[in-house]
């Protein structure tokens, strides 16, 4: 086993900083009875979609049923298409396959996001729902997606599994269509000790019918609305994620100071293609769930890299969705997702990264391309 000096992640770390705000939770719900459906729930639903700017947030059990949830609610089901891509978590894809739907996949633009410009030639009369995915904590031009959905008449469903807090022109992830679906994987940037996900939306009605299809359809009287599933969030995750949502805003301020360093450390290798650098003037403000780059010789730098006792993860494990063989889906090509994923790496980047280690990576991936340049 290797003894890494980076990890990707480190759970223990951040746990020891809030251990005793942790247990307290344990012990106040354990002592009480809460642990379903009860107020620490509601508070975080309310505290939630304040955060995202909208009017209601409902928790779920995690992201893949929250965006299995959002298609039921809208009614998207058989012979519907759903225009998303590839270079994203097979839950994107198992979702809209789960409601019996197709997914019309499209090619990635240079930041690894949809090509909003592809998005109209994919349309045909059975296009139900534009899905973007707002991946690595950046969100897409919203702007002109939002444009085509309005002109076509479409829904937008927003994947922000990795985009709590990320904005384009001043407006969050989840808050721009009919709902936003989030994760509370441990990884993420907002991260339970379990699976959680929650779903944003500014309509009523869908919050009405998610409420309902995420316990089995109960109804207040104890009737049954029709067939559904157990869908639910339990309390302790409520509460351990109303705690750290305090915590969201200096957590993305210092992932975008390490994002930061990166670039001032490792912007001039010809060899990398780095992801866009923080800045508060851009449209778009990241709050890098991932730091995602282009590397040449990708495989080399990564064992190299391992050599230094540094952690790095390929998405998805180098593969986009369509070209897992056994899910039918690879006689779509997609030369843009496909080149990018054939060298993307991720370089470790979490809020428990000194300085020090940051500059550790950086020096470690310049050194890779010094040793091994041809002049
Ligand atoms: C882009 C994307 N979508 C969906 C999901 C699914 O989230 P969950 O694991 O909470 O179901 C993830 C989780 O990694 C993700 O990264």
């Amino acid at each position: 086993m290797t003894d890494w000096t980076v990890r990707f992640i480190d759970y223990p770390q951040q746990y020891q900083k809030l251990r005793n705000e942790i247990l307290e939770i344990v012990d106040t719900l354990l002592s009480r009875g809460d642990v379903m459906l009860r107020q620490q729930l509601h508070d975080f639903e309310a505290h939630f979609a304040e955060f995202v700017g909208t009017e209601y947030a409902i928790g779920v059990s995690n992201c893949t049923d929250a965006l299995y949830l959002v298609l039921k609610a809208a009614g998207v089901g058989e012979n519907d298409e759903v225009i998303t891509v590839s270079h994203t978590f097979v839950a994107t894809l198992a979702a809209i396959h789960r409601v019996g739907a197709t997914p019309v996949l499209i090619d990635i633009g240079d930041d690894h996001l949809i090509d909003v410009e592809l998005i109209e030639a994919a349309i045909t009369p059975r296009t139900k729902v534009i899905m973007p995915v707002q991946l690595n904590g950046r969100v897409c031009d919203m702007e002109r997606l939002l444009g085509i959905a309005e002109k076509y008449q479409l829904q937008v469903i927003e994947d922000a599994a990795q985009a709590l807090g990320g904005k384009y022109k001043g407006t969050k992830a989840g808050a721009f269509g009919l709902a936003g679906c989030f994760s509370f994987y441990p990884a993420k940037l907002l991260g339970t000790y379990g699976d959680a996900g929650a779903i944003t939306t500014n309509s009523p009605e869908l919050t009405e019918k998610i409420k309902l299809l995420r316990n089995h359809g109960r109804l207040p009287d104890g009737d049954l609305a029709g067939w559904s599933f157990n869908h639910r969030m339990d309390n302790l995750h409520a509460a351990w994620l109303d705690l750290k949502l305090n915590y969201v805003p200096s957590w993305i301020e210092r992932r975008r100071e390490i994002a930061s360093i990166y670039h001032q450390y490792l912007g001039d290798i010809s060899e990398v293609v780095l992801p866009p650098a923080p800045m508060e003037e851009d449209a778009h403000f990241d709050v890098f769930q991932n730091y995602e780059m282009e590397a040449e010789n990708r495989d080399g730098l990564r064992s190299y890299l391992t050599e230094c006792g540094i952690e790095t993860l390929l998405p998805w494990g180098g593969k986009a969705v369509h070209q897992f063989p056994l899910l039918n889906l690879s006689d779509i090509q997609l030369p843009r997702t496909e080149a990018i994923l054939a060298k993307a790496l991720m370089l470790p980047l979490h809020c428990e990264l000194s300085d020090a280690q940051v500059r550790y990576v950086a020096d470690c991936v310049r050194g890779f391309y010094a040793r091994n340049s041809r002049f």
